[in-house]
């Protein structure tokens, strides 16, 4: 059975519930109704629960922020980009990076992030503040309409010396799920990633890169339709493609090549970048 969203109790919460207050439901609402994927309260819980490859994500994007900028951070806001639940500014604050603002356009899932600030904010209409700090963004910017021109304008904004960090699953991941597809003769439904290329492209014209490499990482699922009921459990599945019908489904499911135990590989390609802003 699913777990409802936390119930508003402590103090940090009622102060979270009143920053919400403040930007009204309707006003949250209003902004979300162009997105892709809007997380309700059913969807973020199990987020939190699920999403072990996000969570794995941020903690190595923290380590690696740990071992190359961590001495240099530049005053100023310091802001988790599509944080959700604050997974990364989590992971940050374990490596002594001071707070960070989770922005997000899922309430649900910032009334997850205990103990964080949060603010609820649709990143498709810009940043919320000028010249920040810290950027850190993770499995985020690819559910943005424009990802490549979201990123140009983060490293753009960040003040000299400032710090961007980012995850980003791009257009290399999925391999077994298109050949499936393809094969099975019925549309691909993901959702359009960008490639890594292009991203390494915009970054490079701003930033001085400390790290930046493509992490490859394969799950196994006992088959694809309990991969495709994870994703729709976590709300993500706001693919440009739509909905395949039952048939459909069982097809890719038959079409999908197997590991030797019968399970199905979910190919994951993940750009890991580390900048700074050039002084
Ligand atoms: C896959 S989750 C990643 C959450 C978190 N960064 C993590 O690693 O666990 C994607 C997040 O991006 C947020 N998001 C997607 N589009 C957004 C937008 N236009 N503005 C703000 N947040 C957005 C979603 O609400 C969700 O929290």
């Amino acid at each position: 059975m699913e777990r409802q969203a936390t119930p508003i109790l402590n103090a940090e919460a009622s102060r979270q519930a009143g920053i919400l207050a403040i930007y009204g439901e309707e006003q949250v609402k209003a902004q979300n109704a162009d997105c892709r994927c809007v997380i309700g309260p059913a969807a973020a819980a199990a987020y939190v629960r699920e999403a072990r490859l996000q969570q794995a994500v941020a903690r190595r994007l923290a380590a690696l922020w740990r071992c190359t900028l961590a001495n240099c951070l530049p005053s100023g806001p310091r802001l988790d980009l599509g944080g959700g639940a604050g997974t990364l500014a989590m992971a940050l604050a374990g490596k002594g990076c001071p707070p960070l603002e989770v922005v997000d356009r899922s309430v649900s899932l910032l009334r997850l992030a205990t103990g964080l600030q949060v603010r609820p904010w649709n990143l498709d209409r810009g940043l919320p503040v000028a010249e920040p700090a810290l950027l850190a963004s993770s499995f985020a910017l690819h559910w943005l309409s424009q990802p490549l021109e979201s990123l140009r304008q983060w490293c753009q904004a960040l003040r000299p010396g400032g710090q961007l960090l980012l995850a980003v699953p791009t257009s290399g991941s999925f391999t077994s799920w298109r050949q499936a597809a393809h094969q099975a003769d019925v549309p691909w439904t993901g959702l359009p990633l960008p490639s890594a290329p292009l991203l390494q492209e915009v970054l490079a014209v701003q930033l001085r890169l400390h790290h930046c490499c493509l992490l490859q990482r394969s799950q196994d699922w006992p088959s694809a339709l309990a991969f495709f009921r994870h994703l729709k459990r976590l709300g993500l599945t706001g693919g440009a493609g739509g909905c395949l019908g039952p048939a459909q489904l069982r097809r890719v499911d038959r079409c999908w090549p197997r590991c030797s135990q019968g399970n199905v590989a979910v190919e994951w390609e993940v750009l890991m970048a580390v900048g700074e802003k050039r002084k």
